[in-house]
């Protein structure tokens, strides 16, 4: 079954947040003076259970979505993670199961989570020097930590990509060595425009490094070709390394929006679906899954809701549409990116 926004878009992934909770306190994502003990995290009996979650994302592939990407918070956090993982892989239409992490504690689960069936992983990593890495992460983990988690997921036999955001002024040195260690790894490194997500992060246009500057300096060493995405509606734009070893990828939401191929939905930890990384208001789903209301009229309420989405923020991005009010906007920790 296929459903089709406004735009006649598709449902086809669902990226599916089972905590909001980090061990990392990036700036652009949970600064630690907002995120602290006082921060009202959600509550266990709040957060979709493996049952809840599990029911939710069959009714959502029966809905045509194929592909599924657990996110956080830090997704690893939670304990029941592999058993998450194994009932998504026993559904029916799902081609892809993908993990967004931090890295800082695959080194230890990587082998227990591709044996539950997962089959990729993005890990973030924003420089390979220390200072700059702690200095972004809230000092939370060393570089080392990280880079550790990557071998061990690829060991396990994991596909690795690698997600660096890049913020003028502070990470813009770590490019070219990030792309040169990535290329020797034989990972995808894919650069991300600083965004406006969440109310947190006091974005300013100024931080942005654009795709085409990221390229210039790249292309600048090493010759660049594009690259045909790999299916409609791909995130990152691709390029690859002219003398044929690998290639990167740019994910610019905000100097080049990629909103008209959009096919995600996004459920929070708490089971609320956002139509939007850029949402203010989600629907909840979590209601209907402790209540009497049986698969087939959830699935109608979400075609419902899929059927009235009419989001593109990042096209709408500097114009009136795209003005938000202050605390608006659903937190990048709640939903995963
Ligand atoms: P692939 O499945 O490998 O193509 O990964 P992906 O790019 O879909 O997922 P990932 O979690 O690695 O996302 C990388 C970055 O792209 C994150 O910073 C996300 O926040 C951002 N991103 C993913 N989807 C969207 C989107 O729909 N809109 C915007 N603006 N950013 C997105
Ligand atoms: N802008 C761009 N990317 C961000 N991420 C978190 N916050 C931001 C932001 N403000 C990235 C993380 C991770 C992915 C899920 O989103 O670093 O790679
Ligand atoms: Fe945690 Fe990822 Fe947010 Fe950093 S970007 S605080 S690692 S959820
Ligand atoms: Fe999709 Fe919203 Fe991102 Fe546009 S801004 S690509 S509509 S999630």
């Amino acid at each position: 079954m296929e459903t089709n926004d406004y735009y006649k878009r598709v449902l086809k992934d669902l990226r599916i947040s089972v905590t909001d909770r980090c061990n990392f306190r990036c700036r652009y994502c949970m600064p630690e003076e907002i995120f602290n003990q006082d921060y009202p995290f959600l509550s266990r009996d709040h957060v979709l259970s493996v049952d809840e979650t599990i029911r939710i994302a069959r009714i959502f592939a029966r809905l045509g979505v194929t592909k599924m990407r657990i996110t956080g918070g830090e997704p690893i956090l939670r304990k029941e993670l592999p058993d998450i993982i194994a009932g998504i892989a026993g559904i029916e239409g799902i081609q892809d199961i993908a993990l967004t992490t931090n890295g800082s504690l695959l080194a230890k689960q990587a082998a227990k989570l591709r044996e539950a069936g997962l089959m990729r992983v993005a890990v973030s990593l924003d420089a390979l020097d220390d200072e700059t890495f702690m200095k972004m992460n809230g000092g939370k983990a060393r570089v080392q930590q990280v880079l550790d988690g990557i071998d061990a997921a690829a060991e396990a036999g994991l596909l690795v990509k690698i997600n660096m955001v890049v913020q003028k002024g502070v990470n813009e040195h770590a490019l070219l060595p990030m792309v040169r260690y990535f290329r020797e790894k034989g990972h995808i490194l894919r650069m991300i425009e600083y965004m406006d997500v969440g109310n947190t992060n006091g974005w300013d246009w100024k931080q942005v490094v654009s795709k085409k500057e990221m390229l210039d300096r790249i292309g600048a060493e090493f010759p660049l070709v594009p690259v045909e995405p790999n299916y409609t509606g791909e995130v990152a734009s691709r390029f690859r390394f002219l003398d044929g070893k690998g290639e990167i990828g740019v994910i610019s939401s905000v100097s080049d929006a990629f909103c008209s191929t959009c096919t995600r939905g996004r459920l929070s930890a708490d089971g609320m679906f956002y139509t939007c990384l850029f949402a203010t208001q989600g629907h909840d789903l979590r209601k209907l899954l402790r209540s009497e209301t049986d698969d087939e009229a959830i699935l109608e309420k979400i075609t419902s809701i899929w059927e009235g989405r009419n989001d593109q923020y990042s096209l709408e991005r500097g114009t009136a549409s795209g003005v938000r009010s202050a605390g608006a906007k659903v937190e990048m920790s709640r939903i995963g990116g």
